[in-house]
């Protein structure tokens, strides 16, 4: 009953799983939390699979069926399909629901439905429905992406047979990263409390306990944070900048993570780091993260009102359409459209450009975004680089190339982008 009621909220009010189902199963025994938790997530992010099965056993669409009983027919269907339940219990528990919601014809009707769907095994549907179907299409189906996604993520990686480890990467639960925040805390006391030390950023520990027990996260010495995201803030703080180096900008720091470890880097180094955020309440969170929150402003990044070459040091984390993260959120992938770049890729440029302005001759600028999709990484460099006052920094060893590429299924990390970009004059 609770899955169902978070699936519906997650349909009907946009809500994020990850944010209303904590609370939902609060007061649950651990084991039927951790079921409730596998079933709402896991429901989340096959459902494109699970509609196509749905759709081809009814004469009715699934999107056209009553919101109760698609999210009762989605959560049975994941049951019999992905996860352990002997078939009766997963039909005669969804049936029960249905019941609740909609009545002796609802729950009928899910009862017809799920039998049908309990007849073939999830390769089996996988293998009728891809028949005969192009590369692109059979991957959407075998790992319920959108189909659009699968195709900017092949165009990304170059090949089919490292797009699907990718795809496969996004339907496994993201592990926790926490990050120790330089001059703030040395990591002593997570390893003691049993996290683990991971290998690209020398702050990030793996952690899978309870996050009540780290008591750095109230004072702000521990954050959570990828570790790639962290890994994109340090090589952005170490790209070397000719001449001064105290004055660094972030210039959309909402919510904070990689300003937070910037700033700790940058106290070290004797540097000052400025937080710029669009939104005042994103900006409110900067602040709760950062040693000097009077660093922080509330400015459009694309029209500061600062002086030019006010700055040595600027990174841009651009919002992007956060496709290099779709592990972390169930539902995301389906809220994403095409539609979004076209107003996401201006934005970026002109957070770019504007950078580019704020940054003084010398002086380094790390455009960052969790997306790899083309359009948004390389295309947005063609466009704003094209003359001559600017060059992209090599990544320093042991990363090659001029930009970076961090993947969930090579890296463990989120798909994020970074590129150096030196102005010249
Ligand atoms: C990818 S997020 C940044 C994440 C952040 N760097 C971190 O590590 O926590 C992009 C941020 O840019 C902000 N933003 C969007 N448009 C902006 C603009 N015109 N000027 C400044 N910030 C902007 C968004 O509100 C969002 O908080």
């Amino acid at each position: 009953m609770t899955v169902v009621e978070a699936l519906i909220k997650v349909e009907r009010e946009d809500a994020y799983a990850n944010l209303i189902l904590p609370p939902m199963i609060r007061d649950l025994e651990e084991r039927d939390a951790a079921f409730a938790t596998e079933l709402t997530y896991g429901t989340l992010r096959m459902l494109g699979l699970y509609d196509r099965i749905l759709n081809s056993v009814s004469t009715r669409s699934v999107l056209e069926m009553d919101i109760e009983v698609r999210a009762v027919l989605r959560a049975g269907a994941h049951q019999l399909l992905s996860m352990r339940t002997p078939p009766h219990a997963a039909v005669d528990t969804s049936v029960d629901i249905a019941r609740k919601f909609s009545g002796q014809s609802g729950s009928k009707f899910v009862n017809a439905l799920l039998r049908r769907v309990s007849e073939k095994d999830i390769e089996e549907w996988i293998a009728q429905l891809s028949e005969g179907k192009p590369r692109g299409e059979s991957l959407a189906i075998r790992h319920s992406h959108p189909e659009w996604i699968v195709n900017a993520y092949r165009d990304a990686l170059g090949s089919w047979e490292e797009c699907e480890l990718l795809l496969a990467a996004n339907n496994r639960p993201a592990t926790l990263t926490l990050v120790a925040r330089p001059g703030r805390s040395d990591g002593s006391e997570l390893v003691e409390l049993g996290a683990e030390v991971c290998a690209l950023s020398p702050y990030a520990y793996r952690w899978s306990g309870s996050l009540r027990k780290v008591a750095g996260l109230i004072d702000g010495s521990v954050g959570v944070q990828d570790e790639g995201s962290q890994l994109v803030a340090i090589l952005s703080s170490a790209a070397e900048v000719i001449g001064q180096d105290d004055r660094w900008l972030d210039l959309c720091a909402g919510p904070g993570g990689k300003a937070a470890l910037l700033e700790a880097i940058g106290i070290q180094r004797g540097a000052t780091l400025t937080a710029n955020e669009v939104t005042p309440h994103r900006a409110e969170l900067v602040r709760h993260v950062m040693v000097h929150p009077e660093n922080v402003m509330v400015m459009d990044g694309t029209d500061m009102d600062l002086p030019a070459s006010s700055f040595d040091r600027v990174l841009v984390d651009a919002p992007c359409s956060g496709l290099g993260a779709l592990r972390r959120r169930p539902e995301a992938r389906w809220r994403k459209s095409l539609r979004d770049l076209a107003g996401l890729v201006p934005l970026q440029e002109q957070l770019l450009l504007s950078a580019l302005k704020l940054v003084r001759p010398g002086g380094v600028v790390a455009y960052v975004t969790c997306s790899p999709h083309i359009a948004e990484t390389q295309g947005v460099l063609e466009r704003v680089l094209r003359d001559n006052s600017f060059e992209l920094m090599p990544i320093p060893a042991p990363y090659v190339g001029n930009t970076l590429q961090l993947w969930p299924h090579k890296d463990g990390t989120d798909a994020m982008f970074l590129a150096l970009i030196r102005r010249l004059n």
